[in-house]
């Protein structure tokens, strides 16, 4: 099974004690040690998902991983993808400076975005990092602009809409027609005219898109490469332009409960490459060097978060409502997309599951439950809560909503654990608060 298919990460064991271990650590000892909420990262989930796209491309010689570090960036993680010989897929100034701070080899840097800042452009640019994908015109002109006065020629994708619709959630489809991402491809000519004929600083190498987010078919994927492909045709005929690189995006979806059937990264690959074949067979085009920008699926099933259980509620006749201390601020998916998730008490691993209960999060918000009616044993107070699936899009959309504290991240390995991004203290969260001098001495008076 691919580690996508997996609902809990590859380490998971129940030791002598009844507790959950992952990557060979008592989550219960791991609560005790570091407090709750925390995130556990597993590396050798995260490491063996890595390994299984290497593989499953391995055939096809021109294949380059892009790590979309919008799903969880640290440096730690940095680190770990730059062994596994993965590249990054960046969209803002803060995760460039992440992986530039870590020491990440910055030619293996991509910078994606519909509206990215001059001074983003700027530090990509004296990063020197390895493509850009430029989204619309405006782009294009600020970015042979800048790279002019820096006297560099950039090697970048145009970003299409390919319009092709996934059955994903609404809000993270972005392959349809009307999405704000990308150029439409009727405006493909002027683009490529421009970079012809003035923007002479980027070097035009290929097309790049990305369908949607969380996806359970094979077929979307296939279409993706033949449109690509037939673009990348018709660009030769009309420009006498060979691209020779094609960016296919991220997408592949991972298993958050028995309900998702994701399929391998072997299936996708299989579905890429034959398509690739076809496709330059039909077109009479050289089989091009492909990106790849997986984010949730290397991530997302090596992370768990434990909570601690606090004060439960049962409605008259209704439900019951168990507490915990997190909730939407470290994981806001339930509450914008539905995102439905899978947990076990982690003191109570190998107790029957039968109370049903709904998790609610400790947040001033009723929107703000984890788990609607899940089955576990009698959860109670003190109890550790593991939810499993939360290493994607989860630190990484976290907020400090209701002035909490963001929680500590830890790896995993081999029994031992480390922290790679530490609590949130008070004093942090009011580091940045400034009192303007004509408040501040009345704010003193009054005290
Ligand atoms: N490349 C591009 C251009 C993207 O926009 C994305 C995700 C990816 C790659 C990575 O996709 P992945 O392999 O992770 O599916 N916050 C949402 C997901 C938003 C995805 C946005 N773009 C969620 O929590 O479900």
């Amino acid at each position: 099974m691919s580690v996508n298919q997996e609902i809990k990460p590859i380490t998971t064991e129940i030791n002598e004690k009844g507790h959950l271990c992952i990557g060979g650590c008592d989550l219960v000892e791991l609560a005790e040690k570091y407090d709750t909420p925390l995130y556990i990262y597993d590396e050798d989930t995260i490491r063996s998902m890595c390994q299984e796209y290497k593989k499953a491309f391995a055939k096809y010689e021109k294949s380059n991983f892009m790590f979309a570090s919008k799903a969880f960036m640290t440096k730690a993680l940095c680190a770990i993808l730059k062994e596994e010989g993965f590249g990054l897929d960046t969209v803002s100034g803060g995760e460039m400076y992440t992986a530039y701070s870590a020491g990440f080899d910055m030619s293996h840097v991509l910078l994606n975005g519909n509206n990215k800042s001059i001074d983003e452009l700027e530090m990509a640019l004296d990063y020197n990092i390895g493509r850009y994908s430029v989204d619309n015109f405006l782009e294009l002109a600020l970015l042979d602009n800048l790279a002019k006065s820096k006297n560099k020629i950039v090697d970048i994708f145009l970003r299409i809409t390919p319009g092709i619709e996934c059955h994903t959630h609404e809000y993270i489809q972005t392959g349809h027609l009307d999405s704000k991402f990308g150029f439409d491809l009727t405006q493909l000519d002027e683009a490529i005219d421009l970079i012809k004929e003035q923007y002479t600083n980027l070097n035009l190498v290929g097309l790049h898109a990305h369908i949607g987010s969380q996806i359970f078919e094979t077929q979307v994927y296939y279409d993706e490469v033949g449109v690509i492909l037939k673009e990348i045709r018709r660009i030769k005929e009309v420009h006498n332009i060979d691209l020779k690189e094609i960016n296919l995006g991220g997408g592949l979806g991972i298993t958050y409960t028995e309900a998702d059937v994701p399929p391998s990264v072997e299936t996708i690959a299989d579905v890429i490459i034959r398509s690739i074949e076809v496709h330059c067979k039909e077109y009479n085009l050289e089989y091009p060097a492909i990106y790849l920008e997986p984010g949730r699926s290397i991530v997302g099933t090596s992370g768990v978060t434990i909570y601690t259980i606090g004060s439960s509620k049962q409605v008259p006749k209704g439900r019951r409502y168990v507490a915990v201390d997190g909730g939407m601020a470290d994981n806001p998916r339930p509450s914008m997309y539905q995102a439905k998730y899978t947990a076990v008490i982690a003191n109570k691993a190998n107790e029957e599951s039968n109370e049903e209960v709904t998790i609610a999060g400790r947040y001033c918000e009723s929107g703000d439950i984890l788990i609607r009616d899940i089955k576990l044993p009698h959860p109670e107070e003190g109890d550790i809560l593991c939810v499993f699936n939360t290493g994607a899009y989860g630190y990484s959309m976290s907020s400090n909503y209701n002035r909490t504290l963001r929680p500590a991240a830890v790896l995993v390995k081999n029994a031992q654990s480390d922290i790679i991004i530490k609590r949130e203290t008070y004093e942090d969260l009011v580091s940045d608060d400034e009192i303007p001098q004509r408040l501040s001495s009345k704010i003193m008076i009054e005290n």
